[in-house]
């Protein structure tokens, strides 16, 4: 399988491109719908199925969501309504549409992107990608390998604070931060991390990535910090890529 169309739902906007799973392109500009709110489980699976028909598709779909999903189930959805928590997601995807799907956690999807494609290409040892948008969410990788569903986002921070409510991108926009101010919460985020897991290297997703360098300079971490290669595509591309594997896992040998 060459082709698979690749969702990333997010909290304000649910995203969809087909994807070539050879090198990770975009076969066409991607196409974005608004985030219900609230983003009811009946919503959210009305929203996909809906990007779906419009590029009028019908192979499989590869979707990031922004919770811990176990075997296509969500079981957690900080930033979307609770009704989607115990919503078999890839289930409720083919019944509305017909095509095979494959949900995996939104960051674990950008994170595996990045390893195949971009900033983390060829990297060994522990490889944080950590993305910033509406929540924070976290890929940690050893020599290549995703440990799947970390939360990193909800880690408490060494000042009591949880990551994600202190230092996401919604976070910036709703206290009107300046990127001084913000980098300065950012930076308390990745020091924290530095020092618990001793990564090599940091990767920066989501759509913060594109504007490192408004806050770089208020960061002092030791460690090797890049933005995410693929930008904000890094999440389409991954989840394409995680249901390519998983699909022909699938097939008989
Ligand atoms: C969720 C994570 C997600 C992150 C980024 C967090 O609130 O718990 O699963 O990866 O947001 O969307």
């Amino acid at each position: 399988m060459t082709t698979v169309l690749g969702i990333d739902v997010g909290g304000s906007g649910i995203k969809g491109a087909p994807v070539s799973i050879a090198d990770g392109s975009l076969l066409t500009e991607r196409h974005r719908i608004d985030t219900p709110q609230p983003a009811t489980r009946e919503k959210v699976v009305q929203t996909i199925a809906r990007l779906i028909e419009h590029f009028s598709w019908t192979g499989p779909v590869g979707i990031g969501f922004p919770g811990v999903v176990r075997n296509g189930m969500i079981h957690t959805a900080a930033n979307l309504d609770d009704s989607c928590i115990g919503c078999h997601l890839e289930a409720e995807i083919h019944a509305a549409t017909n095509c095979s799907c494959f949900v995996v956690n939104d960051a674990d999807a950008a994170g595996v992107a990045e390893m195949r494609f971009g900033a983390g290409r060829d990297r060994g040892g522990v490889v944080m990608v950590i993305t910033v948008g509406t929540g924070i969410g976290s890929a940690v990788f050893t020599d290549g390998h995703l440990v799947t569903n970390t939360e990193l986002g909800h880690m408490v921070l060494s000042n009591g604070q949880q990551a994600e409510k202190y230092a996401s991108d919604a976070t910036r926009k709703k206290r009107d931060l300046s990127w001084r101010e913000w980098g300065e919460r950012f930076n308390l985020v990745l020091k924290d991390l530095e020092f618990l897991f001793s990564p090599e290297l940091f990767i920066l997703g989501g759509g913060t990535s594109k504007k490192l360098d408004r806050f770089r300079d208020h960061l002092d971490i030791e460690v090797e910090l890049v933005p995410a290669a693929l930008r904000n595509m890094a999440g389409i591309v991954g989840a394409a890529v995680f249901a390519a594997e998983r699909n022909s896992s699938l097939q008989p040998a």
